[in-house]
């Protein structure tokens, strides 16, 4: 099991300036954050930092930004920082671009006070950023005095604001990556088997490394959501007028070959739109017709699935099994979850992730029975493709 350095809080003296790096890559929505998971999680150990008199600045990521240019979006932190009024924080407006700016981030926190809580301007907004450029990381170092790391959503990033600061400071991983790293561990080495992967979503291109990785790993892997398609299309099976990521075919063809370890549906749920108020009715494979598109798998498929499920002595869940946002093609992917849970109520190592699966675990209600829910995404997914070694983390062991 990976354990990583985490800092005790005796540590922190009143007045030590902490660098927090967290992921609060929410959603915005008419141009608000909305308070999510990834900000909740941060709030505890904030407070105690806040507690201790550290003055803290948290740095994240918003978003994709292509530079400064886009700083009055929605991609400003701004946004962001009135989410969190459990906590007196305080937006800090950063601007790396300009000499002047550089000089007034040294300047706007020296007033700061022991206890002062900041949130700093989006860190993909700096120049260098994206590079882990040595000159912005000397930026943000010349203030800071501790490096805390509990970002696990972005530690698939050789970024300036994960890796470089981790190297540049005295750096420490905050309770939430420690759990992280902790909790995903026991996928890389389960003890307790069947061990059953549910992979969905809809492009195989950018699940290829986990799934490669799980048919090394786990007992079976289960390929549910738009991914599928390129599956039944390898096997030549009717897929109407359905999403395909037609490069995947060939992919799909070679797994198929290579290996029995690949479950795919047997049945699907289809409408002539994949849209909110479609009629949808269920379907063999084979009766597909031209007109049309899979939105979920089928009630046969889900049936068997969970029977799986109920064996299983551990489980990784990331993607959701049809295109669960809207509600009619939904279904087969909160039985997933109710089953999933159970399992795990009766012993089974359930872990679930992935940006689109955590909004499917809130509507299922579950999300407190698994064994582990992951904030990550991509990092979820390259943690287990990767054996653990994500950049993120490893400059944390000193790697
Ligand atoms: C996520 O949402 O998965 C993380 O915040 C990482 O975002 P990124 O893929 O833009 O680096």
């Amino acid at each position: 099991m990976l354990s990583l350095r985490t800092l005790p809080l005796s540590k922190i003296l009143k007045g030590t300036h902490v660098i927090m790096r967290v992921d609060w890559n929410v959603p915005i929505e008419k141009g608000a954050a909305k308070m999510s998971e990834k900000i909740a999680r941060e709030i505890p150990f904030i407070k105690k930092l806040h507690e201790r008199g550290a003055i803290v600045l948290l740095l994240t990521h918003l978003g994709r930004p292509e530079g400064r240019e886009k700083k009055f979006s929605t991609r400003s932190l701004a946004t962001v920082a009135h989410v969190t009024s459990k906590l007196p924080i305080e937006y800090l407006d950063i601007d790396f671009s300009t000499p002047e700016g550089s000089k007034r981030f040294l300047k706007g926190l020296s007033v700061a006070k022991p206890g002062d809580l900041f949130l700093g301007e989006n860190v993909r907004f700096q120049p260098g950023e994206d590079e882990n450029a040595a000159a912005l990381v000397k930026k943000y170092a010349a203030w800071g005095q501790v490096f805390i790391n509990d970002a696990f959503a972005s530690c698939h990033r050789s970024h300036a604001s994960v890796v470089g600061l981790a190297r540049a400071l005295p750096s420490y991983a905050g309770p939430n990556l420690g759990e992280e790293v902790r909790a995903l561990s026991f996928l890389l080495k389960p003890s307790k088997r069947p061990y059953l992967a549910f992979i969905g979503g809809s492009k195989l291109s950018t699940k290829l490394p986990v799934i490669q990785r799980l048919l090394k790993i786990a007992d079976k892997v289960y390929i549910g959501g738009a991914m599928a398609h390129v599956f039944f299309a390898a096997k030549k099976l009717p897929i109407g007028s359905s999403l395909i990521e037609k490069d995947g075919i060939k992919i799909a063809k070679k797994l198929l070959a290579s290996t029995k370890k690949i479950v795919i549906p047997t049945d699907a749920i289809v409408a002539k739109d994949i849209a909110p108020r479609a009629r949808v009715h269920r379907s063999d494979l084979a009766d597909i017709t031209e007109t049309e598109a899979i939105g979920d798998v089928g009630i046969k498929t889900i049936q068997d699935w969970v029977q799986d499920v109920q064996k299983a002595g551990t489980i990784v869940w990331n993607g959701p099994i049809g295109a669960a946002e809207i509600p009619a093609f939904s279904h087969a992917s909160l039985i997933l979850a109710k089953a999933i849970a159970l399992r795990s109520q009766k012993g089974a190592y359930a872990v679930a992730g992935g940006g689109d699966t955590l909004p499917v675990l809130a509507k299922s209600g579950m999300e407190d029975l698994f064994t582990h829910v992951s904030t990550g995404g991509g990092a979820m997914l390259e943690f287990i493709s990767e054996n653990g070694n994500l950049p993120g983390v490893k400059a944390l062991m000193g790697k």
